[in-house]
């Protein structure tokens, strides 16, 4: 059942980025390896994905594996690399028949080769899917995405300083064919963005979850977006100014 009336539909966030974080602590208050941990949140990948889908927000980006999480453990690393490749090869045939579009941000030369296979060939296979769009930071920093702009504008010489606006830096980023988020959630209590989207997050509304990533349930998402559609969102403007829009 839609817990959203249609005057709150029409409110709910276009793009929702989520910073998937806790899933280690979860598994070890468990005794369990945190490896565990992520398998579960994978699980979770999916109710969250589905949730979107169901009411209707179109866009879904999810920190999957930031640069700095290359200094985790070899097994670790290895784990979640496998996990990632039989999520995508498990999940190819609904994002056909639900009409999903998988984009990947982030440097995928630094994963290992199978992985960026799969990513790879599910972009492929995916890119006609004009429904939904799941986006997967993958190895990503936003700091390092921004170097990397500002280093493919200077290799050119076509590039006039003079008429450089946001608008078009933000074509010289990775999320240059999504729209900034709306929301940001991050679960596990942290209040932190960890180098995730820095720039295009510049007007996202936060969202802190105190649960861990493998238990921010259905229930726990729509929360989230239930605290979103009461925000007033002002974009540097004044209340008046924004009542004299609407
Ligand atoms: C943070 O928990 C989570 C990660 C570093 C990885 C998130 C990855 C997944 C949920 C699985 C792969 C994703 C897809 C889409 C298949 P943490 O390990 O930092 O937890 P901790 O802070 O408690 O240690």
């Amino acid at each position: 059942m839609n817990p959203f009336t249609s005057e709150e539909s029409q409110k709910l966030p276009n793009h929702v980025a989520i910073i998937m974080d806790g899933n280690g602590r979860w598994a070890q208050s468990r005794g369990k390896p945190r490896l565990f941990g992520h398998r579960n949140g994978v699980e979770n990948v999916r109710s969250v994905v589905n949730t979107a889908r169901e009411l209707g927000i179109p866009y879904i980006t999810l920190y999957a594996f930031s640069q700095e999480n290359q200094n985790r453990p070899v097994a670790e690393k290895s784990g979640l690399m496998k996990l990632l490749e039989e999520f995508l090869k498990l999940e190819l045939r609904s994002m056909m028949k639900d009409g999903i579009r998988l984009r990947a941000i982030g440097d995928l030369e630094g994963l290992p080769p199978f992985a960026r296979k799969a990513v790879e060939e599910t972009i492929e296979q995916t890119k006609e899917n004009k429904d939904w769009n799941l986006t997967l930071a993958l190895n990503y920093g936003s700091r390092q995405e921004v170097v990397a702009a500002v280093k493919s504008m200077l290799q050119r010489n076509d590039i006039d300083p003079e008429s450089m606006d946001w608008q078009n830096f933000s074509e010289h980023l990775q999320t240059r064919d999504l729209p900034d988020p709306d929301l940001v959630i991050r679960t596990s209590g942290e209040f932190r963005l960890s180098n995730f989207l820095l720039l295009q997050a510049a007007y996202a509304e936060i969202f802190v979850s105190p649960l861990h990533w493998p238990e921010f349930d259905r229930g726990a998402f729509i929360g989230s977006l239930k605290d979103y559609i009461h925000r007033e969102r002002r974009f540097g403007k004044t209340r008046e100014q924004i009542a004299s829009l609407t």
